[in-house]
């Protein structure tokens, strides 16, 4: 069992990793229950794996959960399910010291936060993520948001947790891919700032993707120990730290929306691919050696992820790649920072990217 704390002064809270939390939760969420009951959000495909188990731990308890199981999938990120949510929670009569318990992936998570955020002004929320992808970045942090026709997640704000819960054992029903997709951003903690972590993952991806107990488990604490520093140090992304989590991501939406957010492409799919652009565009610009973009390409292709335009099934113009980014919401007075790096471990923010460059490199390396 591993404890790691979000340091934020007065909202600070804990991450707790223990194997087999999922059957203790009710020890685990005692302290957050009001008038005997929780509130639980959670999706159907999660509902129907793991709920049950959620659900056992507290058989024998005076605390009822009172569950809304939402469809599955990025649509539920929605004005029309928010308001579904919400008129349901007001009819359940949902107080101000209530809390919420989002049980999913980050689909759940996101729209379960805002609701959290906006609900009688804000009441408190909890996270029991149940995707690698919720489990090392979406749960903590805060982030929280609903998609509208204009983009993704532009309609949010930052509401923190009051505490995670992490059980690595929920890992084992989740779908191959969606573990590969996940496993992206658990090798952007590497890239970000830690070689010899994105070492340890070329040695031990494998055992990860393979579910191997101890390495799922030291992929997940490492992780969250290294999202949680760089969120206690810039929780609104206002200093530029926090920007690091983004590395891959500027590349990775363009793509994501060329395939249209679908399952062509899903979310961590786009990271990888997006992080070993930002890689080989760090190259172009002479800041990184070719040989630390070519480790990233061989690392992503052992593992199965997609690592360029046609592995990632992308078959656009750079030009029209831009134009998806400059739909970016950090396209801030004509400019979009990007993430590049001088290495493995060494990304830095620049303000000083020509979209037309950008452009020429993707059809280069198309
Ligand atoms: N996923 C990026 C962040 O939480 O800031």
């Amino acid at each position: 069992m591993t404890q790691i704390t979000v340091e934020l002064g007065k909202q600070s809270y804990p991450i707790l990793v223990r194997t087999g939390a999922l059957e203790l939760a009710a020890t685990h969420l005692k302290k957050f229950v009001n008038n005997q009951r929780l509130f639980v959000l959670t999706d159907e495909n999660v509902g129907s794996h793991l709920l049950q188990k959620l659900q056992n731990s507290f058989s024998g308890s005076d605390v009822t959960l009172v569950v809304k199981s939402l469809p599955a999938g990025e649509t539920s990120k929605s004005w029309r399910q928010l308001e579904t949510v919400t008129d349901w929670l007001l009819a359940q009569g949902i107080e101000r010291s209530d809390t919420l318990v989002a049980f999913g992936g980050g689909v759940i998570g996101d729209l379960t936060g805002f609701t959290a955020a906006i609900a009688k002004r804000g009441c408190g929320f909890v996270q029991i993520p149940t995707s690698l992808l919720a489990q090392v970045d979406s749960s903590v942090g805060g982030k929280t948001a609903i998609n509208s026709s204009a983009g993704k997640n532009l309609i949010g704000s930052f509401h923190q947790p009051q505490f995670v819960l992490i059980d690595p054992l929920v890992l084992n029903s989740l779908p191959d891919r969606e573990l590969r997709a996940g496993y992206a951003e658990v090798v952007k903690y590497g890239l970000i700032n830690d070689a010899s972590f994105f070492a340890w993952c070329e040695t031990n991806g494998d055992k990860v993707l393979s579910r191997d107990p101890d390495a799922v488990s030291k992929a997940i604490i490492h992780s969250v120990g290294a999202k949680a520093l760089i969120v206690a140090e810039d929780e609104k992304e206002l200093s530029g730290r926090r920007a690091l989590l983004n590395l891959g991501h500027t590349f990775g939406h363009a793509l994501e929306a060329e395939t249209g957010f679908s399952e062509k492409l899903v979310h961590g799919e786009a990271v990888a691919a997006g992080m070993a652009l930002a890689f080989g565009y760090s190259v172009r610009r002479g800041h990184c050696d070719a040989a630390d973009a070519e480790r990233i390409v061989t690392h992503l292709k052992s593992v199965g992820l997609p690592y360029n335009l046609a592995t990632s099934s992308v078959a656009a113009s750079g030009q029209r790649l831009v134009e998806h980014m400059m739909h970016d919401k950090k396209m801030s007075s004509g400019t979009l920072p990007f993430l590049l790096a001088n290495g493995i471990g060494q990304t830095f923010l620049a303000n000083d990217v020509d979209l037309d460059d950008v452009a020429a490199f993707l059809d280069a390396s198309a």
